[in-house]
């Protein structure tokens, strides 16, 4: 495994393996790796003949008053999970690499930016916009691969993909849970253990939600109002939002549909945390409507 830190280098690699013919597929972390990032590289290694991780934390996602400079970044740790999981490349740019001085240009996507996530932090998808643009541009890799958690990133990514004309296909992979259900995250590490146990309420209520999905609940409302019955429950939880979206347009469902979002969020102590399940008719179900 090799480690780069220059565009120059990065293209350099990448160019050398598309001309043997080799398919290339990018994982973009911000580090402080765990098993869902590696779920995606992972996925990668089985899609695409070469991988290669970026880590970089984009601090144009960061709003100031956030955790920018606290964030994680055990490098020798990633380096090494990322050599045990076969990935080919790691690239591990300066902010100055990424933003040369003088920097004036951002990729801003509309619409579906504009509630959950968007509307709580109004910067942080234009920072991902732009860095995750600015990584594929770089990179030019045939597939990248991004974790369904942030369900509002990879729709916002798969947005601008598809109106840039962006020559790559975008790949969501899914949630990856610890033991006790709660999701994967970097920042689950500022989790005291109460903190942990108060986090569960997102998982517990996407479990229930779930379930009466798969009894034939189909109206949004009734949803709604069970996922937050079991969010209330909690205490500890202030919450951001708990909702039922339109996949595609991350628009509140008001109609019954057969595919939603259930979409989490809050804080516990001084940490976000969010959640998210997808509810689709499985095939039996569209066997059966047929
Ligand atoms: O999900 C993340 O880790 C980041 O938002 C991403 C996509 C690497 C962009 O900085």
């Amino acid at each position: 495994m090799e480690v780069v830190s220059t565009v120059a280098e990065l293209r350099a690699r990448v160019s050398g393996w598309k001309r043997a013919g080799e398919s290339v597929g990018l994982v973009p972390t911000m580090g402080a790796l765990h098993a869902g990032h590696m779920s995606l590289a992972t996925a990668s290694r089985g899609e695409c003949a070469r991988t290669v991780l970026t880590i970089f934390v984009n601090p144009t996602q960061f709003a100031p008053h956030e955790d920018l400079t606290r964030y994680p970044r055990p490098l020798e740790r990633d380096l090494d999970l990322c050599q045990r999981e076969g990935v080919d490349l790691v690239f591990t740019p300066a902010v100055e690499e990424v933003y040369p001085p003088g920097d004036s240009t951002f990729v801003e996507v509309t619409g579906i930016t504009k509630n959950w996530e968007g509307e709580l932090r109004p910067s942080h998808f234009r920072g991902v916009a732009t860095v995750v643009t600015k990584l594929f541009l770089m990179a030019l890799p045939d597939r990248a691969y991004f974790g369904q958690k942030d369900f509002q990133q990879q729709a916002v990514i798969r947005r601008m993909t598809r109106d840039l004309h962006l020559p790559l296909e975008i790949v969501t992979c899914p949630i990856v849970r610890d033991a006790d259900g709660l999701a994967l995250s970097s920042r689950n590490v500022y989790l005291s253990p109460g903190d942990r146990q108060a986090g569960l309420c997102l998982p517990r209520s996407l479990k229930h939600v779930e379930e009466l999905w798969r009894n034939g609940e189909r109206d949004p409302a009734r949803l709604t109002r069970e996922l937050r019955s079991v969010l209330a429950a909690e205490p500890r939880m202030s919450l951001n939002y708990g909702v039922l979206v339109d996949p595609m347009t991350l628009e509140e469902a008001t109609t019954p549909r057969n595919e939603l979002v259930a979409l989490v969020a809050g804080r516990v102590g001084q940490t976000r945390v969010l959640d998210n399940t997808w509810l689709r008719m499985s095939a039996s179900d569209h066997q059966g409507g047929n």
